[in-house]
């Protein structure tokens, strides 16, 4: 399964921060906020990424994130021209998809919890449709939002509802089959002149072929597109990580954890930080790995290590 990272949009409900530079490459506390979807999919399995950036922005994503080796994946990059819709990303990525199924996550979308990998890797397994994380908020009228039947099945998803039927969201994380490009040409543009993918997921839904993964207390899902959010966001992780000393969204601790970089890959990706407290963190990783036992037994949740700094 392939991998989409959506980065693009103007931010608007963030200027003047975001006019001369991309929502997705601010801090969320210790590190740009394209980490944490990054760690997502790694988490997810996905070790082919495309990241679709805003026009003109791709060069300072790839000084980011590079060719993904130092995550050991691979990673490319398109540009959304304009902002018009989450579903375009599927268009943007219909060559690179190659008619293979592929995880999207939106830039901004922050995911942390108890057993998401576990979740993640099971929903993934499935051989075809789409499935949707639905996550309770408590303003629905700002989402995606799932109604429901008597028995517990979706029935409809509807975007921004004045009148939410229920209180769970549609988080920005979805998982489509090889199906989707086709389905995003099909679509016309909202009200807001943009392509949903609410309308792509009704696609699926309407199709008998939309699964619904429920995300409960045990999970943490942040959005972090307005400044209260940004700042919430951040709050959110400098509590765990102060508090556990472990990080939140840390892409190098995750490719290490799943093997797809070793402690030498880890060591120099450190170096490339210098003596950051981020730095300073992934050398520690690099250094007593493996002499640590592992009290979960097995990779814990979110991408956090299962070590501790002293
Ligand atoms: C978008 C989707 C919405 C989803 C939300 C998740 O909203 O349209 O269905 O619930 O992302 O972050 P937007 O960011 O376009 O307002």
């Amino acid at each position: 399964m392939k991998g989409i990272i959506l980065a693009g949009g103007e931010g608007t409900r963030l200027w003047p921060v975001t006019k001369a530079t991309s929502k997705q490459l601010l801090a969320v506390w210790d590190k740009p906020m394209i980490f944490y979807p990054l760690s997502t999919l790694l988490l997810a399995g996905v070790r082919d990424i495309l990241v679709v950036t805003g026009p003109g922005q791709a060069e300072a994503f790839r000084s980011l994130l590079g060719d993904g080796s130092a995550f050991g994946v691979s990673i490319a990059y398109a540009s959304q021209p304009r902002p018009e819709g989450i579903a375009q990303a599927l268009l943007i990525g219909r060559d690179f998809l190659s008619g293979e199924g592929c995880a999207l996550v939106l830039g901004d979308n922050l995911f942390h919890g108890d057993r998401l990998r576990e979740r993640l890797r099971r929903a993934v397994r499935r051989p075809a449709g789409a499935t949707v994380f639905a996550h309770p908020v408590r303003d629905p009228q700002r989402y995606g939002v799932l109604a429901f039947d008597g028995d517990g099945a979706p029935l409809d998803i509807i975007e921004k509802p004045a009148s939410p039927p229920s209180n769970l969201a549609v988080t920005g994380f979805y998982l489509y089959d090889g199906t989707a490009p086709d389905r995003a040409a099909e679509l016309r543009p909202s009200a807001r002149g943009e392509l949903e993918i609410t309308d792509l997921n009704r696609s699926y839904l309407e199709d008998g072929e939309l699964a619904v993964e429920t995300l409960g207390r045990g999970c943490a899902w942040l959005d972090t597109g307005t400044p209260a959010s940004l700042l919430q966001a951040a709050q959110f992780v400098q509590a765990i990580e102060e508090r556990q000393g472990l990080k939140v969204g840390c892409p190098e601790e995750t490719a290490f954890q799943l093997g797809l970089i070793d402690a030498d890959g880890l060591a120099e990706r450190a170096r490339a930080y210098g003596s950051s407290e981020y730095g300073l963190y992934l050398a520690h990783l690099a250094r007593e790995e493996g002499s640590v036992p592992d009290p979960a037994g097995g990779l814990p949740v979110g991408g956090e290590s299962r070590m501790s700094l002293p």
